[in-house]
């Protein structure tokens, strides 16, 4: 798969990583088996594991909605998550996330088309006094602006490319 291109189902791959777990194994670990590989559980995944494992689809569903790790959507390369609590709220958040939005051209839980990034809001990031907080995978930025998205978001699209010509 090319960075940015939508990740290429293939049922073989898909039923050797499903198989790899045995028939015992827990619907969890296989489930994050399948999101790890492809970013998010796809239904015809979802469909494989619960015939191999021998529970219902229903449940398969159930657990793969339930748990924030899993997606049933594709998601991007690099999660983007602005924080909208109390305290990064009351010092801006809002102005970050509009130019987040602006930036990427999507809205929170959407993924932009070259499947780069995914935009997502939190709650509270557990680091309220460098707030407003946005983090990029899983680096920090703190006392966020609007100013200082672009820059921020342009060093991930730098990585992808310095990756493609190594
Ligand atoms: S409210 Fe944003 S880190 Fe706590």
């Amino acid at each position: 798969m090319e960075d940015g291109e939508a990740m290429e189902l293939e049922p073989s791959e898909l039923a050797e990583i499903i198989e790899a777990h045995g028939p015992g194994a827990s619907l969890i670990s296989v489930l994050e088996a399948v999101q790890s590989r492809y970013r998010y559980l796809p239904r015809q995944a979802l469909i494989l594991i619960s015939q191999y494992l021998g529970v219902p689809l229903s449940q398969a569903h159930s657990v793969a909605t339930f748990y924030n790790a899993f997606s049933l959507r594709p998601r991007g390369r690099y999660t983007v998550r602005v924080c909208m609590g109390t305290a990064c709220h009351v010092r801006g958040s809002a102005s970050v996330l509009a130019e987040v939005q602006h930036q990427l051209g999507v809205k929170p839980g959407e993924t932009t088309a070259d499947h780069q990034f995914t935009l997502e809001t939190v709650n509270c990031l557990g680091a309220c006094a460098l707030g407003p907080i946005t983090v990029i995978e899983d680096e920090y930025y703190g006392q966020m602006t609007p100013s200082k998205v672009e820059p921020a978001l342009r060093k991930y699209c730098a990585c992808k490319r310095q990756e493609a010509a190594g």
